[in-house]
């Protein structure tokens, strides 16, 4: 941003919502792109500057949504920056599939040195989170020769074919493209909050895991056709719901026991976000492959597959992309990977510790709050018509998020009615509590109003 620019602290809203410049941009993407985004509210995003995104009318906003969990070190971060445009400068694309550059092995020993499994390591390179999930279905079949994989209903691998052969969080998601990849058998994931009712929260996280062995691996699936269990550590797009630890510790017996390789789905839980460099790793779990895209890269489009060494044994022809670890892209990986480690990590862990005391007693103060959970810079509230039926309040958590951004916060739901706050990892406490303050006040809001609707107003 220009330095004429002056951000203030919080938000600043300047014109009615969405401004005239935004109005002509809307009707220009109504005529020309594809209908099948799923926008929640109006906001053009002209430019950003470490929480702050400005609009194309002048207004400012402060981003709990980080671009959908990306932009680690905030948009713009000038050192992010100054590594992109150095490497610009210098050679932008060669293609790392039929020639070589330094910085794929820079990247790689970086990676290699915070991974979640002991080294050595290997890593391949792609573009997005869909192209990391592509890769290891694939090479969890190669390398096993077994077919069949694993994944959790309310996952959210990605969108192209294998990996929404894994994705089963709506089902707006698959509709119309069946027949997808076979193969793929879907199991619980521990929901802890709507777990059974009068059942311990890890016995029930653990029966889930034992749910594979017990019933389908002695029942539908041969384990020893069985390539892989796909797992988000924390589920993003399902509700932001946080795994126990005991059913990850579990996933990896099971896995151990039949041959079957573990892969972390880190897309979106990864890079930090968590407060650990991987969010596997609060439970003290090694997977065999992790998949990394998002936040690595601050916003260029970067995905890594990172496995232990002697999983990834294809040869050459076997997979590979033209753009993947594009050099412009690495270089912005790098200059990520020295913030994280330098400030941004700690960072996610003491301002999501502070966020989830803070909003921790929510379910206690409001009716429509059912649950608040969260690992570092990673948390979900989710909303209820009715504490004791869960029922979800999806069209009340829409409204939240459209009220917090009139009000000049930038949130995202997640799930059919969670409200996800996943901010750059260098947010402020200040940052944070003016958000928190505005959500806070949204949730009063739409409760009033489903409170006057319940009686009739
Ligand atoms: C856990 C997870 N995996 C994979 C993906 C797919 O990533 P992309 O949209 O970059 O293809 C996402 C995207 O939200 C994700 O959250």
């Amino acid at each position: 941003m220009p330095s004429t620019v002056t951000i203030l602290a919080g938000p600043h809203i300047r014109t009615e919502l969405p401004g005239p410049n935004a109005r002509r941009v809307l009707e220009g993407d109504k005529t020309y792109v594809s209908p099948s985004y799923t926008r929640s509210y109006p906001l053009v995003a002209k430019r950003g500057r470490g929480v702050v995104v400005e609009d194309v009318d002048g207004n400012q906003f402060l981003d709990f949504s980080a671009g959908i969990a990306v932009v680690s070190t905030g948009h713009c971060h000038p050192e992010v920056v100054a590594a992109i445009q150095k490497q610009a400068a210098e050679l932008i694309h060669m293609s790392g599939t039929d020639f070589y550059y330094e910085n794929m092995i820079t990247l790689a020993e970086r990676l290699s040195a915070v991974a979640p499994m002991k080294g050595p390591h290997r890593f391949y390179y792609g573009n997005s989170g869909a192209e990391a999930v592509e890769a290891a279905i694939k090479l969890s079949r190669y390398h096993t020769k077994r077919q069949n994989i694993i994944a959790f209903y309310g996952a959210f691998h990605g969108r192209t074919m294998g990996a929404l052969s894994l994705t089963a969080s709506k089902v707006q998601q698959r509709r119309r493209f069946f027949p997808l990849m076979p193969g793929v058998t879907h199991v619980p994931y521990p929901n802890v909050y709507r777990r059974p009712q009068g059942t311990d929260p890890v016995e029930y996280a653990v029966d889930c895991a034992r749910f594979i062995e017990q019933k389908v691996l002695k029942t539908t699936l041969p384990p020893e056709e069985v390539a892989a269990i796909f797992v988000e550590p924390i589920q993003g797009e399902g509700g932001y719901i946080v795994a126990p630890p005991e059913f990850l510790v579990e996933l990896r017996r099971i896995c151990d026991q039949h041959g079957i390789l573990l892969v972390a789905d880190e897309v979106q839980c990864g890079s930090g976000r968590s407060g650990k460099w991987w969010a596997i790793q609060h439970a003290g779990v090694e997977p065999d492959i992790v998949c990394i895209a998002k936040g690595i890269a601050s916003g260029m489009p970067l995905s890594v597959m990172m496995t232990k060494k002697d999983i990834m044994d294809w040869v050459p022809g076997s997979h590979a992309s033209t753009f993947g670890g594009n050099p412009v892209c690495i270089a912005a990986a790098l200059a990520t990977i020295d913030v994280l480690e330098r400030e941004a990590i700690a960072n996610a862990d003491t301002i999501g510790r502070h966020i989830m005391q803070r909003i921790s007693a929510w379910p206690q103060k409001y009716e429509l709050v059912g649950d608040v959970r969260g690992r570092g810079l990673m948390i979900g509230v989710e909303l209820v018509t009715d504490k004791q039926s869960k029922a979800p309040a999806g069209p009340a958590r829409d409204k939240v998020v459209e009220m917090a951004f009139a009000r000049g916060c930038l949130f995202l739901g997640a799930g059919e009615n969670s409200v996800r706050i996943c901010p750059p990892l260098i947010i402020t406490r200040e940052q944070a509590d003016i958000g928190l303050d505005i959500l806070e006040e949204c949730i009063r809001a739409a409760e009033k109003s489903s409170d006057q609707r319940g009686k009739g107003a």
